[in-house]
């Protein structure tokens, strides 16, 4: 199989994951006998796990609140979720993944736990390109089940990139699934169901893409979980996929007889931790996204019109049916204009198909913020966006000109314009 199909091949597969999910009985015993606990499962979103991994880098890192963690291939969220508890608000925990679909299951999990970049971010790229993270940014890496998955210059990519990220000192908690052997081919055949167990390497092989990339002393730690269970909780759940199989057919032995197969002849699940050297220079760097709206995609309507505060006005007065967005955050009150609906930009890319069904009866949808110089026309974009990329017209999309500050400037005292004005 070609890199770039395998790379293909693999993303449909989690897409396909990501879209169906698994049964919670699955998730569960696959979690469970991965090592973890009934409290980490009950403290996450139940959709975020769907019975993936091959261990927990969770339950032996240590991290500490204001870290940064970065997540690759994070899934539906399981391990951002457990690391985001222990890094607190003022940290930063991002997952990386290169299915739209994962992504999107990730951050409706995210939002619906009321957490959103820049504390909580999904970001859909491939870990065979640059990653969109700063150099020297970043406290901890994590993995789970996931670098197996990459062709052979996409495991090489990975770990330099790991190695650029990290901050002087920072360390690496991967649990991956290495071969044991060199497998024959007709074993390799027999596995390539597997995708996981199939593009497993070495532990020596493992080690030299390490130190390849500056990680002189990793240690690695055969954690002695049954592979096995991949095999044994999916013929409980027939149409479940694991780790393993990703949603492809029930997989056989070349004899023809999946009873044959022992996955933990070949392989088994391990625990990798490395750390990049201490003395090695670089600016530390703080804040691992320039900005948070960098864990979404590029706005490409970066040019929707405008329309005054006196339009608007007369839009409110005697107008079409319009909707008024009001993207603040934490910074919303002080006054908005009357009637708005408030819709925090943090998770405003996430909730585009709820938003787009609660206005679409709209003649003009109009965004603001507080001066409708960032966060106000990065939603009007992205909601463009999404209305074009569907080949929707209506409705149409705007941004007041000069956000709340110049909407206050004019109306402030206008009861039948302005709502929750602090009148002194
Ligand atoms: C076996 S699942 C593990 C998911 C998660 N870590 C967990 O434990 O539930 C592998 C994940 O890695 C992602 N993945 C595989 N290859 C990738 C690549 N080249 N770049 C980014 N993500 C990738 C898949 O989309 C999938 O979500």
């Amino acid at each position: 199989m070609d890199d770039t199909f395998l790379l293909k091949t693999v993303n449909e597969a989690y897409s396909s994951v990501a879209k169906t999910g698994a049964t919670a009985g699955y998730a569960t015993a696959v979690a469970r006998s991965f090592g973890y606990t009934v409290e980490q499962l009950d403290s996450i979103p139940l959709e975020s796990h769907l019975g993936l991994g091959c261990g927990n880098p969770t339950v032996t890192v240590t991290l500490k609140p204001g870290e940064t963690v970065l997540d690759l291939g994070s899934g539906g969220g399981i391990d951002i979720f457990l690391a985001a508890s222990k890094i607190g608000a003022d940290g930063q925990a991002i997952g990386l993944d290169m299915s739209a679909e994962m992504v999107q299951r990730a951050r409706r999990n995210a939002t619906r736990r009321g957490l959103s970049p820049p504390n909580v971010c999904f970001i859909e790229c491939s870990l065979a390109d640059v990653l969109p993270i700063r150099s020297n940014s970043i406290d901890c890496v994590l993995s789970n089940c996931v670098i197996n998955l990459l062709p052979p210059f996409g495991k090489t990519n990975i770990f330099g990139e790991v190695y650029r990220v990290l901050k002087p000192g920072g360390r690496l908690v991967l649990d991956d699934i290495l071969a044991k052997e060199q497998m024959p081919s007709h074993i390799r055949e027999d596995m390539k169901q597997y995708s996981c167990i199939g593009g497993a390497i070495q532990v020596h092989e493992y080690d030299g893409l390490l130190k390849l990339a500056g990680f002189n002393d990793s240690l690695f730690v055969d954690s002695r979980a049954d592979l096995n269970i991949y095999l044994m909780a999916a013929e409980l759940e027939s149409n479940t996929p694991s780790c393993c199989g990703a949603g492809s057919e029930r997989p056989t032995s070349s004899s023809g007889d999946r009873k044959d197969l022992d996955l933990n002849q070949w392989a088994a699940s391990y625990q990798i931790y490395a750390r990049k050297p201490d003395e090695v220079h670089g600016i530390i760097c703080d804040t691992p996204l320039e900005q948070w709206w960098d864990a979404f995609p590029a706005v490409r309507a970066t040019d929707v019109a405008r329309i005054s505060p006196v339009e608007l006005a007369a839009m409110l007065r005697d107008g079409p049916s319009i909707a008024v967005i009001d993207v603040r955050a934490e910074d919303h009150g002080g006054g908005h204009v009357e009637g708005s609906l408030n819709r925090k930009a943090q998770t405003f890319h996430t909730l585009l198909e709820s938003f787009h069904a609660q206005v679409v009866g709209a003649h003009t949808v109009i965004f603001y913020c507080s001066g409708s110089m960032e966060r106000g026309p990065r939603c009007a974009g992205w909601y463009q966006d999404f209305l074009d990329s569907s080949g929707r017209s209506a409705p149409n999309v705007r941004v007041l000109d000069g956000g709340i500050r110049r909407w206050l400037d004019a109306y402030s005292e206008d009861a039948e314009l302005t709502e929750g004005y602090p009148h002194a």
